[in-house]
């Protein structure tokens, strides 16, 4: 269809005298030479076939950004653009329908300027990588650490964003493919770092989230990362990107493009500081384009790439070439690039882009990514703007309405801190602001507001200055400035809530702070960040999201070598294993988050309600391949978990349903438990029982073994519902073992 529609444009722009006349691919316009300098992400185009420049490189990760493909208006249209919470933040929230909804409104917004001339149409995003490790500069990029929440939530996304189709709204990009965490650990730097990953740890942890995106999700592009994987440059891996990418999970060349990390490929080849995987820049590209990458983005370091002396010294085919073009090109028709004026979303415009639906989506968006940490005697909600009550806001970002954008951001149309979202409110301020990492800060002025106020709010944590892309942290301890200012004001006998920004710092110290009453965790929560923060510590809004990642303690930055990339714990030496499947002893456990109520929540337990006890794998998989219900066995539906949470508390809130699994199956050691299903039920009242069935399916169930298969294995299975766990059930699947998944070796 696409390859026909190409085919079309083509033959409508050649002279046509006496039947077809097919384009000239060797003399005509897209000769080998014209198609060459078009392997980059600011493609000059072909200007005889009316193909103008097109500039490949977008950003959007939580709103239409500023970045190369966008140009930005100084005032009035298109000078601003909604700005989401950055996904760490969505990602809390565990709630599929909001995250899609997001993707529509940047996408709508994103389409809008590139009606208007001012973007193009592919959008690099999103970031998908799981967040393996807690000194990560980009952790606050993706949704978490566990790959199936980023699997789900890329779902979402991409869903979003690219629209049901045929034509997409935009074309989104899932990054970084593959094993990418880590930005720079002494002399390993993202450029040169090979990662070590067992074939087991890649299957289970490193690709769900990019299976989703390619082979379910069909994702119109997926970004390879500068990394190496097993000693081979992502970017130059053809058993990544061809074997598994467009072999194994079926991402044909209508679902379109790979595209390298802005100078992954200099990086891959003899440059200095990168991986020396090839002795010049030519064979680099080469070995890229060879490999499957269709597009390379070039930024800043070394020269652009050369495509053509590459081909000419013949370090790629003929074949290569016009396959790379051929893709490129169908993403193109994919996004209706030659539909013409009246093409789908050719309507969208300015008054698409900050609508009053957009506004209250972005602060619906960071309210609900809101965690709630610690909240002793129920001391939140708290009214603050009653006669008499002066609250006082301290801290780096109480009055900094951009800290809380976080990375790749555009303009919002207006700007909230905390402090103007409190005074709008008719709160009494006293603001005083704080340190965010010099170790020694003069604390009068905090000091005094604190001592005129009935409360004291104190605004912790680190922004993207301190975590960013290139920028690793060396310690996740609070920064010793904050610390110190927070015990001098806990000397002072004021209730303290203390609210985070940021990615995860050991809240250990401050649990010991006798006035520390509260811990709210906002993340990145963007343009409404501030008004979200007040609505949650006065009631306005109840905070109901669940930690996205683990909260270490500090020691864990010396127990596990950040290059180290195993998740299993170490069977010698103290090496602790990552995350919440398989780390011990958290600060704050995954999925840990607190409410302004209580839930309970049961299991139907009559006999015509209950669960059944037992499953044969034969009978399950039998059921799914004769109906054909699923394209892939791992997508096998097993039947829902129906479920019901009561309020037993006083305060309407949302409530976020998980469901782990865990048992003794499966190859061993076996981890603490698993992820498998997961609902946000919103605005239950004070008493009500809401009834929720939880979907998934037998992936959810199965494990990886040591070859990288994925397989359902007979055992008893319990389901913790919830951390710390509300209800429990078990049953058993009974039979021989069955691979749901073969994995293609390397
Ligand atoms: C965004 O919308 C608000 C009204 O809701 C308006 O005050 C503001 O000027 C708009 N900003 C831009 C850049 O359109
Ligand atoms: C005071 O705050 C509460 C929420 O805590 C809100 O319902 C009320 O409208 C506010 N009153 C004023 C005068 O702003
Ligand atoms: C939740 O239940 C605990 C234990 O019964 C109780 O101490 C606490 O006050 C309740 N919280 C709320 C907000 O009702
Ligand atoms: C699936 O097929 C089985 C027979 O293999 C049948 O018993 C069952 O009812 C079918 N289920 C659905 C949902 O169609
Ligand atoms: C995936 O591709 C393989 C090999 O080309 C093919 O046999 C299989 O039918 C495809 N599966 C789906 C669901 O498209
Ligand atoms: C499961 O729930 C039962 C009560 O229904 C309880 O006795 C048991 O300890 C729970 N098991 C787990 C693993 O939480």
């Amino acid at each position: 269809m696409a390859v026909l529609a190409i085919s079309l444009l083509l033959a409508a722009l050649t002279p046509v005298q006496g039947g077809v006349k097919y384009p000239d691919c060797t003399g005509g316009p897209l000769r080998s030479n014209k198609k060459l300098a078009n392997l980059v992400n600011n493609a000059p185009g072909i200007s005889r076939l009316g193909l103008s420049a097109y500039q490949w490189w977008n950003e959007a990760l939580h709103g239409v950004a500023h970045n190369r493909g966008i140009s930005w208006a100084q005032s009035g249209q298109f000078s601003a653009a909604t700005q989401f919470p950055q996904a760490i933040t969505t990602g809390a929230a565990f709630d599929d329908a909001l995250i899609e909804q997001i993707g529509v409104t940047i996408s709508t917004e994103a389409r809008a300027f590139a009606n208007a001339g001012r973007a193009h149409l592919d959008f690099w995003t999103p970031d998908v990588n799981p967040f393996r490790d807690p000194r990560w500069g980009r952790g606050h990029e993706t949704p978490g650490e566990d790959p199936y929440l980023n699997a789900r939530w890329a779902a979402a996304f991409v869903k979003g964003m690219q629209g049901p189709g045929p034509t997409h709204r935009v074309v989104a990009t899932c990054k970084h493919y593959a094993a990418y965490d880590l930005e720079n650990s002494g002399s390993t730097t993202r450029f040169n770092f090979n990662a070590k990953v067992t074939m087991q740890d890649l299957v289970e942890y490193y690709l769900p989230p990019f299976r989703q995106c390619a082979r379910d999700s069909k994702v119109g592009s997926i970004m390879c990362s500068y990394n190496a994987v097993n000693g081979v440059p992502a970017c130059a891996d053809p058993y990544l990107l061809d074997t598994i990418l467009r072999k194994h999970w079926n991402w044909t060349d209508e679902n379109q493009y790979v595209v390298s990390d802005c100078d992954a490929v200099y990086y891959l080849g003899n440059a200095n500081r990168g991986h020396r995987y090839k002795s010049s820049y030519a064979a680099a590209i080469g070995a890229s384009m060879e490999a499957g990458c269709d597009n390379m983005c070039w930024a800043t370091d070394g020269t652009q790439p050369n495509a053509a002396a590459a081909f000419n010294a013949k370090h790629f085919t003929q074949q290569t070439l016009d396959q790379a073009m051929v893709r490129q090109f169908q993403g193109l028709v994919k996004a209706g690039y030659f539909d013409g004026p009246n093409g789908m979303y050719r309507n969208l415009g300015p008054s698409d882009v900050n609508t009053s639906a957009a506004q209250k989506l972005a602060l619906r968006a960071a309210e609900a990514g809101i965690v709630l940490l610690k909240n002793d005697n129920n001391f939140l909600p708290v009214a603050l703007n009653t006669t008499g009550t002066q609250a006082a806001m301290i801290g780096f970002w109480a009055n900094a309405a951009d800290k809380m954008l976080g990375g790749y951001s555009g303009t919002p149309p207006f700007r909230d801190s905390p402090v103007s979202a409190a005074r709008t409110a008719g709160i009494t301020v006293n603001f005083a602001t704080g340190p965010l990492t010099q170790s020694s800060f003069d604390a009068s002025a905090a000091v005094s507001a604190a001592q005129k106020s009935s409360v004291v709010i104190f605004f912790a944590g680190i922004d993207n200055t301190v975590e960013k892309e290139s920028q690793d942290r060396t310690s996740i301890s609070w920064p010793a400035g904050q610390l110190s200012l927070l015990t001098r004001l806990s000397g002072l006998n004021k209730p303290i809530v203390v609210v985070k920004l940021g990615t995860h710092m050991d809240d250990t110290p401050i649990l010991a702070l006798p006035n520390v009453k509260a811990i709210l965790w906002a993340g990145y929560p963007g343009q409404s960040g501030g008004t979200a923060v007040m609505n949650s510590i006065t009631g306005v809004s109840a905070p109901a999201g669940r930690l996205p990642v683990t909260m270490y303690p500090s020691s864990f930055t010396s127990a596990a070598p950040y290059t180290n990339m195993a998740l299993r714990p170490g069977t010698t030496g103290n090496y602790p294993g990552r995350t919440y499947r398989w780390y011990k002893t958290p600060v704050f456990g995954f999925g840990h988050g607190l409410h302004y109520t209580n839930f309970s929540v049961s299991v139907p337990s009559s006999p015509e309600t209950s669960f059944p006890k037992t499953f044969a794998i034969e009978a399950l998989l039998s059921a799914c391949k004769s109906n054909n219900t699923a394209s892939y066995l791992d997508l096998c539906p097993f039947p829902s978990l129906p479920l019901s949470a009561t309020n037993t508390g006083a305060t309407a809130s949302d409530y976020v349903a998980l469901a782990f699994v865990k048992g003794e199956y499966g190859p061993q050691p076996y981890p603490i438990k698993t992820l498998a299903a997961y609902e946000r039920i919103s605005g239950i009242k004070p008493g009500e029982a809401r009834a929720v069935e939880l979907k998934w399916n037998l992936g959810s169930l199965a494990r990886v073994n040591e070859r990288g298969d994925t397989v359902l294995y007979p055992g008893k299975y319990t389901v913790l519902i919830d951390t710390p766990v509300l209800a429990n059930l078990s049953f058993t699947l009974t039979g021989e073992e069955a691979v749901l998944d073969r994995w293609p070796q390397a």
